[in-house]
């Protein structure tokens, strides 16, 4: 299972690929505004930080300027991948750069039909929001396993990335269920780090080790 920063926060991205284990990174305007920074600098920071899929994601919404700004952001670094949302012509969208190679994460996804949609319009990553989901009564998990389960079922080679991560749980689920990706906020990393009785456990040793003779 891929992990990938959920920020576009430098200085975090640069303690946890410091972990080893960081697969890629996504960021979606709100966590562009963050930063406080033009957003070009911080994603060629993010790039040199990073060698794996980086999200950036197009903001226009009519068919025609979505494309040029997506093949704008692809041009700038081979691991762009290209954040659309799921509206009608973003599927659009996506089917038209994915037969021109340029590789897409569809995201804003609420439900299994429209990541069936973005899969067959050929997108390289679908983003399902959980948290946004059990933020609104809903069953975010549940629509992660309804899309591995379809995505399994046909074959697609569109990969899904849990997005909208709020707890170590939801990246638990998410594995379980055999998701291919989770996105997840630097908190979140940590969380899934420590454990007290490793903190304890620790402390312990080394206060015996300090016992023994010399
Ligand atoms: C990532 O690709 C999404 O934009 C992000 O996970 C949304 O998370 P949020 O619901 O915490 O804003």
């Amino acid at each position: 299972m891929k992990l990938f920063i959920d920020t576009a926060d430098v200085t975090e991205i640069r303690e946890a690929a410091a972990l080893g284990v960081l697969d890629g990174v996504t960021t979606n305007p709100s966590l562009a505004a963050k930063t406080g920074r033009p957003f070009r600098e911080v994603l060629d920071e993010i790039l040199s930080l990073v060698d794996g899929p980086v999200s950036a994601e197009v903001v226009a919404t009519d068919y025609e300027p979505m494309l040029d700004e997506a093949r704008e952001l692809a041009a700038i670094h081979k691991n762009i991948v290209v954040k659309i949302p799921l509206i009608f012509n973003g599927i659009k969208a996506t089917k038209t750069l994915s037969d021109e190679g340029i590789k897409t994460n569809v995201t804003l996804c609420f439900s299994p039909m429209q990541a069936l949609l973005a899969a067959k319009a050929g997108a390289s990553y679908i983003s399902p929001f959980v948290g946004r989901l059990d933020d609104i009564s809903h069953d975010g998990m549940q629509l992660i396993e309804q899309i591995v389960e379809i995505y399994n079922n046909y074959d697609f080679s569109t990969e899904v990335l849990v997005a909208s991560v709020r707890n170590p749980i939801h990246m638990l689920q998410s594995a379980l269920m055999g998701a291919d990706v989770a996105t997840v906020p630097f908190k979140v990393i940590m969380q899934l780090l420590n454990h007290p009785l490793t903190d304890s456990g620790l402390k312990q040793f080394l206060a015996d080790w300090e016992k023994v003779p010399e």
